[in-house]
């Protein structure tokens, strides 16, 4: 009896950003709970549901019987799934989808699903007639541990990704535990990169809880997962109430293995060879590997980050990325993607090193022999 609460119960995590604040929910069930939890935050009892074509399906109606029995008006707007639904045309597509609908500034969006509706679903709300609420409802372990949490919301353009946003934090996430038994095993390994990352920035304690339990966290163990998430989550507020909009460099520790993951994903055409949770996990073991190489972090604790990221599956050897479309890397070309980075401030690189597991930094002085180095001994592994 004890053990079943501790599975089935909601756990809480604030997000304290004054009049921003907002309340995670977190467990199983709460699709069908949103209604009573959302209510009292509506400005009217008005939402409209934005999902993809692969979640709608699964959660859609579950999601809406929830609202309409707490007496909540609900309408649905369903996009394509995956990333192309973040183009600059999709997004206007959404939007006359919405105006359509004839909402006022009372309406509230729902966003239901992965990174991708929630990035899309937030920009709209942030600008949808100058501005109306919006709720996360993630739907994949990525979204759940980091996308849906924090308030950065935006769209592609053909000048790279998430180049056109808003700060906007939603009124309250609800991240329901079950729903991702539906969630395919590779995406679910990709966000437990983003759970890792957690620890390995500043929280040992938690990155040796994962080397216990990550493997419990992918198969399905709901005690695990709930656990892994509402510490991601912790960690995640923490850090964006202390540094919301990436003034100082604390934010930007969670961009930890994310320099390396984002020329990895650049050179993979940010495609389904390589995912954005895939490309962190190898990204993290290379920026341990390079902190070792600079004589900053013992490689004791780089061995450790790299071994417990490749114990639980993810794709941490360059050798071992692409499936059939193998790629030839290139030292150079990777460097030349980080330089494209947002993150590189007047062409100088920016990484997050670590002087140990859970001490994570930003340096901006990195010596590009010794990056060059690592990239052409870990292109020969
Ligand atoms: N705003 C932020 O702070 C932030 C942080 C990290 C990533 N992101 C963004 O998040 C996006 C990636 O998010 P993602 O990894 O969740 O990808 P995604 O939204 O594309 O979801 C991955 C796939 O899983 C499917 N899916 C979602 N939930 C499911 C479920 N419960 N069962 C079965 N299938 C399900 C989706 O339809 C999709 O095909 C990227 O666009 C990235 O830029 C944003
Ligand atoms: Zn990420």
């Amino acid at each position: 009896m004890t053990a079943a609460r501790t599975v089935t119960a909601t756990r809480t995590v604030h997000v304290d950003l004054a009049g921003r604040s907002y309340d995670i929910a977190i467990g199983p069930g709460l699709i069908d709970r949103a209604g009573e939890l959302s209510r009292p935050l509506l400005a009217a009892p008005r939402v409209t549901i934005v999902s993809d074509e692969t979640v709608a399906p699964l959660y859609g109606a579950r999601l809406a019987a929830s609202f309409e029995k707490a007496g909540i008006k609900t309408a649905s707007v369903t996009v394509p799934a995956g990333e192309s639904s973040k183009e600059f045309a999709s997004f206007g597509r959404l939007m006359n989808a919405l105006l359509d609908l004839r909402p006022d500034r009372k309406t509230t969006l729902v966003a239901l699903g992965g990174g991708v509706v929630g990035d899309l679903t937030g920009f709209a709300a942030s600008v949808l007639l100058r501005g109306v609420d919006f709720i996360q409802v993630p739907t994949t372990l990525l979204a759940q541990v980091d996308s849906s949490v924090g308030g950065k919301t935006g769209i592609n353009t053909r000048h790279g990704k998430n180049l056109v946003g808003t700060f906007y934090q939603p009124r309250l996430v609800l991240a329901d535990t079950a729903v991702l038994d539906t969630l395919p095993r590779r995406e679910l390994l990709a966000g437990y990169a983003e759970v890792a990352k957690y620890g390995l920035i500043d929280d040992p304690a938690f990155f040796t809880w994962c080397e216990k339990n990550g493997a419990a966290v992918l198969s399905g163990d709901a005690a695990a997962r709930a656990y892994a998430i509402e510490q991601s989550c912790l960690s995640k507020a923490r850090i964006v109430a202390a540094d919301e909009r990436e003034t100082t460099d604390l934010r930007a520790l969670l961009n930890l293995g994310h320099t390396f993951g984002h020329a990895l994903e650049a050179e993979t055409g940010f495609g389904r060879d390589l995912l954005h949770g895939e490309a962190v996990g190898a990204g993290m073991a290379m920026a341990f590997d390079l902190s070792a190489r600079l004589g900053i972090c013992p490689a004791a604790d780089a061995q450790r980050a790299r071994a417990h990221l490749g114990a639980v599956g993810l794709p941490i050897r360059l050798r071992s990325i692409g499936g059939d479309n193998r790629r030839v890397w290139d030292a150079d070309r990777l460097i030349g993607h980080m330089r494209g980075d947002k993150k590189a401030e007047g062409g100088k690189l920016a990484f997050v090193l670590a002087r140990g597991i859970g001490g994570a930094f930003v340096s901006r002085e990195v010596d590009e022999t010794v990056l060059h180095g690592l990239l052409a001994d870990a292109i020969a592994a």
